[in-house]
């Protein structure tokens, strides 16, 4: 008999406080997805967004969503990769505001997955652009700000991929695992300067970029076996995250990478059968 007790969706909560009141945040990639949920979550909370995005239209449905809500939010639409673009949003951030106190670095792309055997050079340059370059460039633009200010938070989101193995893309989980080690590292060098960094290690998250429902809707009791709290993840799972790493919830946590991904690294290959009633790590369902 199964012990499976379905958790069903994001668990509400009603009043989670003001924990960002008149804080300047950044986010890249702000526009949708993990990213779109931070900063929808960070304007509730009464911070004034910095909608770093490169999709327009993205970004203009997400400050819509934030104006809607009686929420505070920019858009700058910019290609993180581009050190050009990163000036230009350093500047416009800077000038307006004065300041920066939280930054969420946040962009990152596993495709186009190419099989290690089958990659090159050029793959491999796509892969650090996309998911560790931009990382470097925004968070240098930022932190001369952060150190005259008297502090800040950065929250680097890379993946659960670079705290474990990853069989498929070892270029990607490489970038990632340097993403998580470049937060670790920050948070020791700069914690003098009342800067915190920490990062969040997503999986399983529905996104536009990672689809995980179509297709699969008739088969919800896999999940059971899938990730052991037993449901997908939701961008607004990871913004929770985000928003407790941001805010002074956390302000004695530094260097910290938190997987947020339902259970999967803890489960580390092991796997709920409802056939067998019990943990395996044999693919045979028994
Ligand atoms: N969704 C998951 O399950 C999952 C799992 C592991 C890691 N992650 C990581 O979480 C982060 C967010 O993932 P997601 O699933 O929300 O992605 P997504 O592709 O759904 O959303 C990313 C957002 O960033 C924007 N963007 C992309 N490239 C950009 C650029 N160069 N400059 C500015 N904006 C850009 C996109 O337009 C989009 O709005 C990524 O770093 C990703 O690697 C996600």
């Amino acid at each position: 008999m199964s012990d499976h007790v379905p958790v069903g969706g994001v668990p509400p909560i009603d009043d989670y406080g003001s924990l960002l009141a008149g804080r300047v945040a950044v986010v890249t990639g702000g526009g949708d997805g993990i990213g779109g949920a931070v900063s929808r979550l960070f304007a509730a909370h009464g911070a004034h967004v910095e909608v770093a995005e490169i999709d327009e239209a993205r970004g203009e449905q997400v400050l819509a969503d934030i104006g809607a809500a009686g929420g505070s939010a920019r858009l700058q639409v910019v290609d993180v990769r581009d050190p050009d673009d990163v000036e230009r949003l350093r500047a416009r951030v800077l000038d307006h505001w004065g300041r920066v106190d939280v930054l969420v670095n946040n962009v990152g792309d596993y495709r186009p997955l190419v099989r290690f055997h089958l990659s090159s050079p050029e793959s491999w340059q796509a892969m650090y652009d996309v998911n560790l370059h931009h990382m470097l460039l925004v968070t240098r633009a930022m932190l001369p700000a952060m150190i005259d200010g008297g502090g800040g938070s950065i929250v680097n989101v890379h993946s659960v991929e670079g705290m474990r193995g990853f069989p498929g893309e070892p270029v990607y989980a490489a970038m990632k695992a340097a993403a998580a080690h470049f937060t670790t590292s920050l948070a020791a060098g700069y914690g003098r300067f009342g800067i915190r960094a920490n990062g969040i290690g997503p999986d399983l998250t529905q996104t536009p970029q990672v689809d995980y429902l179509t297709g699969f809707e008739d088969h919800e009791h896999l999940w059971e076996a899938w990730v052991p709290v037993g449901r997908v993840g939701r961008p607004e799972d990871q913004a929770r995250v985000a928003l407790f790493l941001a805010s002074d919830l956390s302000s004695f946590v530094t260097g910290a990478n938190i997987p947020v991904d339902g259970g999967t690294l803890a489960g580390s290959g092991w796997f709920y059968s409802p056939q067998a009633g019990r943990f395996i790590n044999r693919p045979t369902g028994l």
